[in-house]
């Protein structure tokens, strides 16, 4: 076996994006998306500093590794983004503080997206930047809301793992509020042999990104980064199609079930009626149930369960995590005959 490396293009033209990457689900780097724009000018860490020192931002915890430490998670606060880049210089190697922010206007003008932002809804694409020093990661994890990610990497390096959704079984998710869409495996504590065997084992892609270059990371993929030295990425979440945005809306805590049905939404030309009839149902109990909102989500987890057993069936279970989170939905049921 070997671990899936990621092509590097220079930016197709939109519908061979669209059939090629979005439809496919298929990681990539585009090497020149934001080529000529003025951030892109400013690759390395002095020049962000000089240029943009007096934005805003939000500063945060690693959020796993206090969890993990039985340490308490302080609230994010607002800095300054030269005083964070100054932190940065002075502590290269910090793997807890880290910005994750919305992009501000005046950042954003600086790296304007003039392809692949009008798939969909526009009005739906959002943007947020981070920037950590040299030993912070993001834990093995997706994201919650559908959608496509382009994602630009100001200065310094950074190393992605991506893993396709239909290798969930094999990444024990865990089924706790508080860690929602998290694997129970931590990259971040392994060795270089032991990650190298666990991608093997996955089939994952692993990519170094450099500043300059995009990755596109297909929605609902997870992903494990690590920072290699201090560095800085702007994202685009591209807005979804219908579908996939109608169902990520009802579920701000998807599980592995909703990720699994998800996928049967991407290609708008070939969703079944039968998958927009389950769609219409989720919304109209979603809707409709005048209960606890736990146990509103309990009967949605119960049918999305119940749908993808249907629809697209379950690899064998590997771990006690996932039969167990099996039978508490299961024992959830009796809930539906009530609505
Ligand atoms: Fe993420």
């Amino acid at each position: 076996m070997v671990i899936n490396k990621i092509e590097r293009i220079p930016a197709p033209p939109k519908d061979e994006f669209y059939r090629e990457y979005i439809l496919t689900q298929r990681p990539v780097i585009i090497t020149n998306l934001f080529e000529h724009t003025p951030l892109s000018q400013m690759d390395t860490l002095d020049k962000v500093r000089t240029r943009l020192a007096d934005l805003p931002v939000r500063v945060c915890h690693n959020y796993i590794a206090h969890l993990v430490s039985g340490k308490t998670v302080d609230d994010p606060r607002m800095m300054n983004l030269g005083a964070y880049l100054d932190f940065l210089k002075a502590q290269p190697l910090n793997a807890d503080i880290y910005v994750d922010y919305s992009t501000p206007q005046n950042l954003l003008e600086l790296l304007p997206l003039t392809q692949y932002q009008d798939f969909w809804d526009e009005n739906d694409l959002y943007s947020h930047m981070f920037a950590a020093g040299g030993s912070n990661y993001a834990h093995l994890h997706y994201d919650v809301d559908q959608r496509n990610v382009l994602l630009f990497q100001v200065f310094g390096k950074k190393r992605f793992v991506l893993i396709h959704p239909r290798e969930t079984h094999k990444l024990d998710p865990i089924d706790q509020p508080n860690l929602c869409c998290s694997s129970g495996f931590f990259l971040e504590n392994m060795s270089e042999v032991q990650k190298t065997n666990f991608l093997e084992y996955t089939n994952a892609f692993e990519v170094v990104l450099h500043p300059g270059e995009t990755i596109f990371m297909p929605m609902m993929f997870w992903h494990y980064i690590e920072y290699l030295e201090p560095a800085m990425s702007v994202v685009y979440r591209l807005g979804r199609n219908p579908y996939n945005r109608r169902f990520a809306e009802i579920f701000p805590a998807p599980s592995v079930d909703v990720q699994s049905l998800s996928l049967l939404l991407i290609n708008e030309e070939s969703v079944k009626p039968e998958h927009i009839a389950w769609l219409n149902q989720l919304e109209n109990v979603s809707r409709s149930f005048k209960g606890s909102e736990s146990d509103r989500q309990a009967i949605l987890n119960y049918l999305c369960l119940k749908m993808r057993g249907q629809y697209v069936g379950f690899e064998p279970i590997q771990t006690m995590q996932e039969l167990t989170r099996r039978q508490n939905i299961l024992e959830q049921a009796s809930l539906y005959s009530r609505i």
